[in-house]
């Protein structure tokens, strides 16, 4: 049964709509009443409880200031209202978890709506045909745009169109899942979410899920509740395919993380990630000894290390399911699944095995995202390769990753990130990745369980 407050879709639309007039209305009137004291301070001061302090006041702010913005960490998010999170069947921030399920159970398809959720006027819904070069640039564009920055807005993501093919049509992938918002007038892209099928399996469990991602809302139509819109969105047309349950990772804190990870960034071409201010020359260092510390070896180490290529499938495959089997979320790849997203394919996805003797007994993966360099006279791209399945059972980490570090930095990328999940602990300090700022939090829709430790975590979204 659900511990969350359990309102029916149409319901819950409404309020979500009648929560923006509502507000609007409501700054409406508070912004008469501002005018009125202005024009009447006697009479509203003698209307203020005597015993208000100014640290009360400042104190106050901070609260009112830390409702607005987006929580960053478990101690800001018990200060947020989750108007809307706390609407969906996800943990409180407060609750403990100790037991594993679905929160609510599956709908029939009698209970789940039948049209789209009502968008804002002046907005209409679009599935995108992605296979059409025309919609995927339009797409790309609204990522490029207005999709994930950094805190000092300095680097935006820059998805590549044929990579959002990639990440956005894997085996089982459905049209109605690349949904996107436009302007009637103009037809202009400026909303979009997005789902792919996955099998997981959440500590003994298997699940079949969605992974949600690229929820992005244009700049000049945020705050106002659109993204909620696109959620509710999204969920309607995976229930209705029987599909109850999700998995999607945030920068931000929401109702309720079941892990935490943090990126770290290894240094490749030092000298333009100091130039474009991605890294700082650490006090005492010149540039010519952070040349010197972050240096690789001239090729390759490991004997039998190699490209992967389509007959090592198999063989990659079941080396990858055992060692997912040991961490308590991961994905179950079908082989279609497994050919997908490792088969290399040039500026999407890298891949490479270890063999010996006809026996591939390592494989390493990352894939390519670059970000855009917001404002710099000379560099325009930061080229980003993200550490993606790792396994390793004879070649140990440093030695394997090492030669990941070298293939990439020889394939031209600046900088290699990875997230301290699975076993990479084992190899970011000593190959010296330095640890980055915020977090990256994963979350389970519609289902619950006990906290996941970082090296327990065995899944990466794009
Ligand atoms: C994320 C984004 C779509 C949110 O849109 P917005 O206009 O800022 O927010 P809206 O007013 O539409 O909706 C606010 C609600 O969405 C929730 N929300 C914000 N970001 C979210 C996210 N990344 N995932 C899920 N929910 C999110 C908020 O918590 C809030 O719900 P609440 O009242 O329960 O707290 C928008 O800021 C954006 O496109 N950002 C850049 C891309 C990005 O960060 N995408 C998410 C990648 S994980």
């Amino acid at each position: 049964m659900s511990e969350t407050p359990n309102i029916p879709d149409d319901h819950q639309t409404n309020t979500e709509l009648n929560q923006t007039k509502k507000k609007r209305n409501k700054n409406r009137k508070n912004s008469v009443k501002v005018e009125q004291s202005d024009t009447n301070g006697a009479v509203e001061e003698t209307k203020m409880p005597p015993t208000i302090s100014v640290q009360d006041i400042q104190k106050a702010m901070e609260i009112f200031s830390l409702q607005q913005r987006a929580a960053k960490t478990p101690a800001e998010a018990l200060h947020k209202q989750y108007k809307f999170w706390y609407t969906q069947p996800v943990p409180k921030m407060t609750e403990t978890i100790l037991n594993d399920g679905p929160i609510e159970e599956d709908k029939t398809i009698d209970q789940i709506r039948n049209e789209p959720f009502t968008l804002p006027e002046d907005f209409q819904w679009d599935t995108l045909s992605l296979d059409d070069p025309f919609v995927l640039k339009e797409l790309y564009t609204l990522l490029n745009e207005n999709y994930v920055e950094d805190e000092d807005s300095m680097f935006r993501f820059d998805y590549q169109p044929h990579f959002l093919k990639w990440a956005l049509q894997p085996p089982g992938w459905l049209k109605e899942w690349h949904v996107g918002v436009r302007v009637v007038k103009s037809n202009k892209l400026v909303g979009f979410i997005s789902a792919i099928p996955a099998l997981l399996k959440v500590y003994n469990k298997s699940q079949k899920m969605v992974e949600i991602n690229f929820l992005c809302v244009h700049k000049r139509l945020r705050s106002k509740r659109v993204a909620p819109v696109l959620i509710r969105e999204i969920t309607r047309r995976v229930n209705q395919t029987g599909i109850f349950q999700a998995v999607y990772t945030a920068g931000i804190v929401l109702p309720k993380p079941i892990g935490t990870c943090r990126y770290w960034h290894r240094s490749l071409n030092p000298k333009k990630l100091i130039d474009v201010k991605f890294s700082h020359l650490s006090r005492n260092m010149t540039m010519q000894r952070t040349l010197k510390l972050h240096k690789l070896p001239d090729s390759i180490r490991t004997p039998g290390f190699r490209k992967l290529t389509e007959k090592d499938l198999p063989q990659a495959r079941k080396l990858l399911s055992n060692y997912m089997k040991t961490f308590d979320l991961s994905p179950m790849f079908s082989d279609e699944e497994f050919k997908h997203w490792f088969l290399p394919q040039e500026g999407i996805i890298d891949a490479y095995v270890v063999e010996n003797n006809n026996k591939i007994t390592d494989l390493v993966s990352f894939y390519t995202l670059p970000s855009t360099i917001m404002h710099h006279p000379t560099y325009r791209t930061l080229k980003a390769a993200y550490s993606f399945y790792n396994v390793s059972t004879k070649t140990p980490w440093i030695e394997l990753m090492q030669d990941a570090l070298i293939s990439a930095r020889d394939a031209n990328f600046d900088v290699f990130n990875a997230l301290d999940l699975m076993d990479n602990k084992e190899f970011l300090e000593p190959l010296k990745f330095g640890v980055g700022d915020g977090n990256l939090q994963y979350y389970l829709y519609n289902w619950k369980c006990p906290e996941i430790h970082s090296s327990k975590i065995g899944l990466i979204l794009q």
